[in-house]
Order: structure tokens, then sequence, then C-alpha cells
């Protein structure tokens, strides 16, 4: 035998080590860096398994204000990939700022219904937040439109958090996207002689104040409700939530029928170092386990469809979300918050 086979087994095992040590090489630089607004104990979990799952190392930069100035000023050498935050004008913020770049990815747009996204690929949302009626639970009410909060049989029976808050600034948005300016300015009217209780607090207070019998109903966020009614027993948010049921309220025009959500979403960085991670990140954040997650942990209802939804959160019936695109609801924001201030909402 010639010394050749050993040669060629040679070279393959130094090949082998070779490729082991670019791997590992690789792997030390595979990594994505992440810039979010939303709470670690949140995101955390997520993260943990999108790092376990690909082994891209995440570095998780939890910004509390500022997100969109603090990567401004770091400029063309931000580290930052990903930029994570809630609310459709703040992503839109974001863009609008200079700070996200067009990304496409096939599971992004498979996933993601195009009213929930940039058509520019600039941000996507990752969660949805549906704005429904908090009901007293013994109270007969089958269906709601946005619109009914401002009938006068509701008179003194309305409770809701300030109008210039952006989970309601988003609403009023979306309604004069729907109804027009000078309706919803009459809108607002009738919903303010509505109130119970000056227009404060937090979305939960609506839950409270049912359970206090100040009101009968108000809007708030469904998340909250998932929070509430899994509260330990005997606790106060225990008690507000199994003070009230939910309704999905749609628009009274709108041709589907749909309910306002707002979203939570992320973007990928202009600048971003590790635009590939960024994408497979997005696109983690999209699957079926992510979604599951950020349904079960978090109660947001999941922008994939067919996932499986907490129990209290599935009692609510599927989610039917209003079609038009939250791009266009968005452009009605500071027009809104000045209606807001027209008609005294918060006074
Ligand atoms: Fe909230």
């Amino acid at each position: 035998m010639t010394k050749r086979p050993q040669l060629n087994s040679l070279l393959r095992a130094l090949a082998l080590a070779g490729a082991a040590a670019f791997a590992v090489q690789a792997n030390a630089a595979e990594e994505v860096s992440l810039y979010t607004t939303r709470e670690p104990k949140l995101i955390q979990p997520l993260l943990d398994a999108f790092a376990k799952e690909s082994g891209i190392k995440v570095n998780t930069v939890f910004v509390k204000d500022g997100l969109l100035e603090r990567v401004k000023a770091e400029g063309a050498k931000s580290p930052a990939d990903v930029l994570m935050t809630v609310d459709i004008g703040n992503l839109l913020d974001l863009v609008d700022g200079g700070v996200t770049q067009s990304v496409k990815s096939e599971a992004l747009e498979s996933v993601i219904p195009a009213n929930l996204r940039g058509a520019d690929g600039k941000w996507y949302a990752l969660s949805l937040r549906d704005r429904v009626l908090y009901v007293e639970k013994d109270l007969k009410l089958e269906s709601f439109r946005y619109e009914d909060l401002a009938d006068p049989k509701w008179k003194g029976k309305v409770c809701i958090r300030s109008g210039q808050h952006p989970y309601n600034t988003a609403l009023v948005a979306s309604m004069i996207a729907h109804d027009g300016a000078e309706a919803t300015e009459k809108w607002l009217r009738g919903v303010k002689a509505n109130l119970a209780r000056k227009a404060a607090g937090g979305d939960r207070d609506v839950a409270r104040d049912i359970l206090g019998g100040i009101c009968d109903i108000g809007l708030a966020n469904a998340y909250y409700v998932g929070q509430m009614k899994n509260a330990e027993p005997g606790t106060d948010a225990r008690k507000w939530g199994d003070a009230i049921k939910v309704i999905r309220p749609t628009f009274a025009n709108a041709k589907s029928g749909g309910t306002h959500v707002n979203v939570s979403g992320a973007a990928v960085a202009a600048h971003a170092p590790n635009k590939a991670n960024a994408i497979k990140l997005l696109d983690f954040l999209v699957s079926e386990p992510a979604q599951a997650l950020y349904a079960q942990a978090n109660y947001e209802y999941p922008v994939r469809k067919g996932v499986k939804l907490d129990p209290v959160i599935a009692s609510f019936g599927e989610l039917k979300v209003d079609p038009l695109p939250l791009t266009e609801i968005a452009k009605y924001r500071k027009q809104a918050s000045e209606l807001v201030d027209k008609v005294g909402f918060d006074n």
C-alpha cells in the first residue's frame, strides 16, 4: 500500500479541523443587537428561544424612552440591528426619522397581513392589541360599534382613559379614516357627554370602575383582560377582571367590519451591522412558537393565524381586524390629537 490513503485521511482530518475552526470563528461573530422599549420580562423568553434555536447571540438594549433619538444620535456607527417598540405611531416615527431600512422576507410577508406592515418593508407588526369594549358582566349587550359610545343612552355610564393617550389617539385616528373628521368631532363630544368620570387613569381602571359601579362600559385594550382574569384569585386585578366581559366593537361603516388594533412591531435598523441576522430574528418572532409566547405569556393577539391562544383571550372569539392599513390610519394621528383637545375631552 502506498502512503496516499493515509495522507488523504490526514488532509481530510485537517480540512475538517479547519472547517471546525472556521465554524467556531463564524459562530463567534454570529450576533444580533436589539434595541427595544418592551419590558424585559416579556421579551427575554422570546430572545432566549431564538438564541437557542439559531445559535445567534442576542445583545439586548432596553430603552425606556427616546429610542429614536438614541439611534439617531448613534448614526452610522449604531450597533443596533433590530428596533422594537409598541404603537404604530412610535413605529412610524422610527421610519420617518430615517433609522429603519427596507427589508423583505418570505416569512414576514406570508405571515403578516399587508395592512399590518409597511408596504416598503420598513416596519412589521409582531403582535396585535385590539381595543375592545369592557362591559359590566351582567349587562345585556350582544354587539357594539365604536360609534355607539356616543349614543345618549350611555349618558353617565362610560369610562375611558385620557383621549391623548396613544391608545386612544390611534382609535380616534381610525375613526377619522372611517367616518371623517366632522363625524369624529361630533363623536368625541358625544362620548365626552357620556363620561361617568374624567377621562383619566389607565385601561385597567375601566374594569375597576365598572366593579365599583361608576360606569357600565368603556374602551380599553384586550390584553389587560388576559392579565386581570388570569390574576391570582382574591387580588384586586382578578376582581376587576371578573367584573367584566368583553365585546369586540367594529366601525359602523367599515365594509368588512373589523376591530381597531394597535400593534407591537419591529424594524431593521438603517445601519444594521448584522442585517441577515436581523431578518432571521424577525422571521423567528413571527414563527409559531414565538407567536404562541406572545399570545400566552403576554395575552397579545398573535399576528400569525392559527396560533393557540390563552383561554381568556380565546373566549372573546376570533379577532377580525379592521382591514384599513395602519399606515393609512396613522396619517390622522395629529388631527386626532387636535380634535381631542378641541372638544376638551380630557378636561
Ligand atoms: Fe398597555
